[in-house]
């Protein structure tokens, strides 16, 4: 019995030895299974003498575990082989030239927006952000644009209650930031604001830039030094800027700001058409009432403010000419964006 079992593990020692994945699996059979020869071995037990039972199944016993660990051992070299053989043949060649990557490009919006911001950081502003879905209050009332006011209608808003609407200006960041901030300070505001509104100009859904500086003894010409700045910095040197008077509750007085067309440089042509000026901003030095009603001092300080319709400077920036285009999300529209470094 001793050798039978000895020969047989030499014998299954070295067919393992050799053996592929499937092999393996055959001779684990063979040896384990149900009429495997170590099974028929500890069947065979019954004809054993009694007195020799113990050793022989011990032996058994032995051969068998033995055998276990040979296969456990050779399932896990057949495992690591067959690991670096996919590792090796799946290997990435990360130097190699990608094939067709499709690269789009920066919203024309998104783009603006960092643009403007990055000047106005370098001017010493803070970025900020307010809701989009706002309280009467702060987009109204605290603009010195009280119920039932006219002026109201000079914005087309979205109610989603009596109190509660969709900011139809980023001017409701004015009276936020005003109120939580202590003079001087000097604050941009970008974002998404909505009106029902809708033509090739114009967006139910749009972007301004609000901009709000407060301190002693500002003026109209701090406001036109800002924004003339600003406007040569975005669209080159040589675009100027014109005011007209206007009117807006929350500031006093109150200017419609014109920009040289940024494609024909002031001469007239079609985007313009032919006046060589582009309506882009209003602004104006910010009404005492505003700055009382969020608790700013006006005898002592001042401030200036404007807001700009971001999707049309993003649309001169780039000769865009229908406002859909920017909210289409068509790729081909994007990829026209690319390179585009003005
Ligand atoms: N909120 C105004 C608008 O949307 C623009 C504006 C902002 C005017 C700040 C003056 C000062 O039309």
């Amino acid at each position: 019995m001793k050798e039978q079992l000895i020969k047989l593990e030499q014998e299954v020692l070295q067919e393992l030895e050799k053996a592929s994945r499937k092999e393996l699996n055959e001779l684990r059979v063979k040896v384990f299974g149900k009429n495997g020869l170590i099974t028929n071995l500890s069947k065979g037990m019954r004809d054993v003498p009694s007195e020799n039972r113990k050793e022989i199944g011990q032996l058994i016993n032995q051969t068998r575990s033995l055998l276990e660990e040979a296969f456990a051992k050779k399932e896990q070299e057949i495992e690591n082989a067959e690991l670096e053989k996919s590792l090796e043949s799946e290997k990435i060649d990360i130097t190699e030239p990608s094939k067709d990557i499709k690269i789009g490009a920066l919203h024309p919006t998104s783009d603006i927006i960092d643009k403007l911001t990055d000047i106005c950081v370098d001017m010493g502003f803070s970025v900020v952000e307010g809701p989009e879905i706002e309280t009467d209050y702060y987009n109204f009332e605290a603009m010195n644009i009280p119920k039932n006011h006219p002026s109201r209608d000079m914005q087309d808003t979205f109610f989603i209650t009596d109190e509660i609407l969709l900011r139809s200006q980023t001017s409701a960041v004015q009276a936020r930031e005003m109120e939580v901030r202590k003079p001087p300070f000097k604050i941009v505001c970008p974002g998404k604001t909505y009106r029902n509104d809708s033509d090739a100009t114009h967006s139910p859904v749009f972007h301004q830039l609000e901009g709000l500086v407060v301190d002693e003894n500002i003026s109209m010409a701090d406001l036109k030094a800002m924004l003339s700045t600003l406007m040569k910095r975005l669209y080159g040197e040589d675009t100027y800027i014109r005011f007209r008077p206007s009117f807006f509750p929350f500031t006093e007085p109150s200017i419609e700001v014109d920009l040289s067309c940024p494609t024909c440089h002031g001469k007239g042509c079609n985007i313009c058409k032919g006046t060589g000026m582009l309506e882009l901003l209003g602004a104006g030095v910010v009404n005492p009432k505003v700055l009382e009603m969020s608790g700013i001092d006006s005898k002592k300080y001042r401030g200036f403010a404007f807001g700009f319709g971001l999707d049309r400077a993003g649309m001169l920036l780039n000769g865009i000419s229908n406002i859909r285009s920017l909210f289409k999300n068509d790729i081909r529209f994007l990829q026209q964006m690319k390179g585009e470094k003005k």
